[in-house]
């Protein structure tokens, strides 16, 4: 795709150009706009790019062990991995309001960065993975979104930041940072990967937070996520996940009766992520990924599908 190429080779010439001989950081999430952006950046200038990866224990199942994989080994860009963990387990330790934890978890998150980002000596540029979308959204002080929740993915780094930025995908659409992640080699898996919000599994996991409870979800999300894929199913949703709900109900295993945690999949179809409807996925799909979920995660004993749409439903719980 001669357009795709022109367009990458314009953009490692200017980040050449503006960046000379001086050190870039940027956070990489895992999510599609980060990878594309580091892998552009590290093609455009190599080891003067540090990426760091902030593991906020509310990642999807070996999340930043495949980051390390994907992008480390495979990329070899240089990442330094930041396990923290206990440090926002234990903000979030008995919070139960979405919001509050939403907060908890973005300044948590800037806190960390800014403590690793300051270790790297001598970075000039900040690169992010800032899309056309973003901006328009950015500038929309009163967009429904901005209102309703209080999303963390622009402007969620302290002003005080003394770096200059660097955001190559600016004037990128989503489909048109894809392409461009193909071209440059980023497996196609990668490259489709449905959105993850930034608070995470703290904001799937209903009410309080806890180390056994995002063990919990960790599992149940990665068999639905699984199941999409082997079945061919997961490029025809937008967005898919699981709930964890603070609800425990009566089941019975063997001769045993149990009282676990109930667990929501929720996959919703959507072009634009402000209205959406729940996906119509196959029964016989449903009862796989029940059963599996039941059988194989310890803690859950029961499965519901989410059919709600948006409005007046958010796609998230939370
Ligand atoms: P809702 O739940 O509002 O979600 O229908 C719409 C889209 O936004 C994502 N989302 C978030 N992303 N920080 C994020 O970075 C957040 O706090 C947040 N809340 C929701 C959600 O996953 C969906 O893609």
């Amino acid at each position: 795709n001669w357009k795709l190429t022109n367009y990458i080779e314009k953009t490692v010439a200017e980040i050449k150009e503006k960046v000379g001989s001086q050190k870039v950081i940027l956070g990489l999430s895992g999510g599609v706009d980060s990878s594309v952006a580091a892998v552009l950046i590290h093609k455009a200038i190599g080891d003067q790019l540090t990426c760091i990866f902030v593991d906020t224990g509310l990642l999807r199942k070996d999340e930043a062990q495949k980051v390390m994989e994907n992008y480390g080994e495979h990329f070899h860009l240089n990442i330094k991995l930041i396990d923290a963990s206990e440090r926002f387990l234990s903000k979030l330790a008995g919070i139960d309001d979405p919001e509050q934890k939403r907060k908890i978890i973005g300044n948590e998150f800037v806190h960390v960065f800014d403590e690793e980002s300051h270790k790297i000596e001598g970075a000039k540029f900040l690169a992010q993975g800032t899309i056309y979308p973003d901006v328009i959204e950015s500038q929309s002080v009163n967009g429904p979104s901005a209102v309703i929740k209080s999303h963390h993915n622009v402007g969620g780094l302290p002003e005080e930041m003394e770096f200059e930025l660097l955001e190559p995908l600016r004037e990128l659409f989503k489909d048109e940072v894809r392409k461009v992640g193909e071209e440059l080699g980023i497996p196609h898996h990668l490259v489709y990967r449905h959105p993850f919000p930034g608070p995470g599994l703290g904001i799937r996991i209903l009410g309080a937070v806890d180390a056994e409870k995002v063990r919990i979800l960790q599992e149940a999300d990665d068999i639905f996520i699984q199941e999409l894929y082997k079945n061919g199913l997961y490029e025809k949703v937008s967005q898919a996940f699981v709930v964890l709900l603070p609800v425990k109900s009566v089941g019975v295993m063997g001769d045993e009766r149990t009282y676990e945690y109930t667990a929501v999949v929720r996959s919703a179809n959507t072009i634009d992520f402000m209205t959406a409807t729940w996906s119509r996925l196959p029964y016989e799909f449903l009862d796989t990924v029940s059963s599996r979920i039941i059988n194989e995660v310890r803690g859950i004993n029961r499965v519901a599908y989410d059919i709600s749409s948006k409005p007046p439903a958010t796609i998230e719980w939370e």
